[in-house]
């Protein structure tokens, strides 16, 4: 079939050429988006008196029964068409030869592909505020559960200092609030309507740019037409968030791996959320939380990818910026199909709280709590730091732990050791007493969920 715009050229387009060219595989995706928003300035057409409100009319009715005869699959996207504008405005035409025609008065496909990914995006950006939440709320549901699962922290992945695993989960929540902050800021600068803006310089019709908008839900009207059909910013700042995003739940899978190894045996995910080896029988790996993390360089790429398509482009529309879609697609898919199977796996792994609290019992966590106990008998920080390193090395040598050492022991580096310090240094004191805000003690953490708990209920 001869293109729309074929007039002007004498011959049709070399087949490869038209594949190359062609970008329907990718925007027929948004062939509700393209009619809802030719539908939009159909009906601005009307009422502007720029076609006649009769053609305005058959126009509506009949991109409707298209939009709906392509979702029952009564109509099937032609897959040699050149993009879903094309083929949307040809199925058009096919059904009001003269009506049809008059749809693209006053609109360029430049201002079409803008506003189409723009509402495509916006409702993606929606599912992904959601996804981010109901991750959030099921970190929230483990923290709840976990005020008193006591667990080393680390730093250097060498045992730390006592947490426990909801403190632990709550850094996570804090990851993900910032994430769908992000994301309802980049909404923001998306819900602006480029419709209008024509190819580059607008119209010389009378159109209503504001009507167009508030139709489609729009905040507002691009102020500069060569901007509006060329300003793809509003996806860079997507896909950065969806990489941030997949950065956070890449972090997380990393742990979930390490803790579900033997060395560690923190928890156990799920027999549904794990998968065996076809040679050992004993295996049981975390393939989703790997895969979770494998798929995160997927959409660095593709925030790459956006990037460099913009970079050297003068203003306003070039083609190149037809590669905007697949890569932004990518990586909001990528992140929304994480998003949405990290929930119910962590809902659904096992915790081995005696694991993590025995954990906590080895690794010399307290020897922090051991110095300030000396510091609160009245020696500087830094003597008491000398006094517990020295401690710690002669307890690594005997293979004990500093609560193993006697009093003699202890008083042979310090004559301010006193019966109390035993106390002074459990696990349970050395947590409890960490009771500065963002702190791992229960009375903290209650504190963190209290913020948490609020983001959840905001609408
Ligand atoms: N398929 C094109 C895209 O996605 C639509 C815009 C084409 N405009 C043009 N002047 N060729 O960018």
């Amino acid at each position: 079939m001869a293109n729309l715009w074929s007039a002007r050229f004498s011959k049709e387009l070399d087949a490869a050429v038209n594949d190359f060219n062609s970008s329907i595989k990718v925007d027929g995706l948004m062939y509700k988006e393209d009619i809802e928003g030719s539908i939009a300035h159909a009906k601005m057409l009307g009422a502007c008196g720029i076609i006649p409100a009769e053609d305005a009319e058959a126009i509506i009715g009949a991109l409707k029964d298209i939009r709906e005869e392509i979702t029952s699959g009564a109509i099937v996207i032609d897959p040699a068409a050149e993009d879903i504008h094309m083929f949307v405005e040809g199925e058009l035409t096919k059904r009001l030869p003269e009506a049809g025609k008059r749809l693209h008065t006053a609109r360029s496909r430049n201002d079409q592909v803008a506003v189409d990914a723009r509402l495509y995006l916006r409702a993606k950006t929606d599912e992904l505020i959601a996804a981010v939440k109901k991750l959030v709320e099921a970190l929230y549901e483990v923290a709840k559960k976990n005020t008193a699962t006591v667990m080393p922290g680390y730093t250097h992945l060498q045992r730390a200092q006592p947490v426990t695993l909801a403190h632990h989960l709550a850094a996570y929540c804090a990851m993900f609030m910032r994430d769908a902050s992000r994301l309802k800021d980049c909404r923001k600068r998306m819900n602006v309507s480029p419709l209008g803006s024509g190819a580059l310089a607008g119209t010389t019709y009378p159109i209503d740019r504001r009507m167009t908008a508030k139709l489609l839900g729009f905040d507002g009207v691009s102020f500069n037409s060569m901007d509006g059909v060329s300003d793809r910013d509003y996806q860079v700042e997507l896909a950065s968030a969806s990489a941030l995003i997949m950065t956070h739940l890449s972090r997380l899978s990393e742990e979930i791996i390490l803790w579900c190894s033997w060395e560690f045996r923190f928890v156990e995910l799920d027999d549904a959320y794990s998968t065996g080896s076809s040679i050992m029988p004993q295996k049981k790996n975390p393939d989703i939380a790997e895969l979770v993390r494998g798929k995160t360089g997927r959409t660095y790429g593709d925030l790459i990818t956006l990037l460099t398509m913009l970079k050297g482009i003068p203003l306003a529309y070039n083609k190149d910026m037809q590669e905007d879609k697949e890569a932004i697609f990518d990586s909001v898919e990528t992140t929304l199909a994480c998003l949405t199977l990290f929930a119910p796996m962590l809902l659904t792994m096992k915790v081995n709280a005696d694991n993590m609290s025995k954990a906590a019992l080895k690794g010399y966590i307290n020897a922090t709590d051991l110095a300030d106990y000396l510091v609160r008998k009245g020696l500087p920080f830094r003597a008491a730091y000398k006094v517990s390193g020295t401690l710690v090395a002669e307890c690594v040598k005997r293979g004990i732990a500093l609560n193993d050492l006697t009093l003699d022991e202890l008083r042979k580096e310090s004559p301010l050791f006193d019966d109390d310090v035993y106390e002074a240094i459990s696990l349970e004191t050395c947590l409890n007493k960490r009771t500065s805000e963002g702190a791992p003690s229960e009375e903290a953490v209650s504190k963190q969920l209290c913020i948490i708990k609020e983001f959840l209920d905001e609408r």
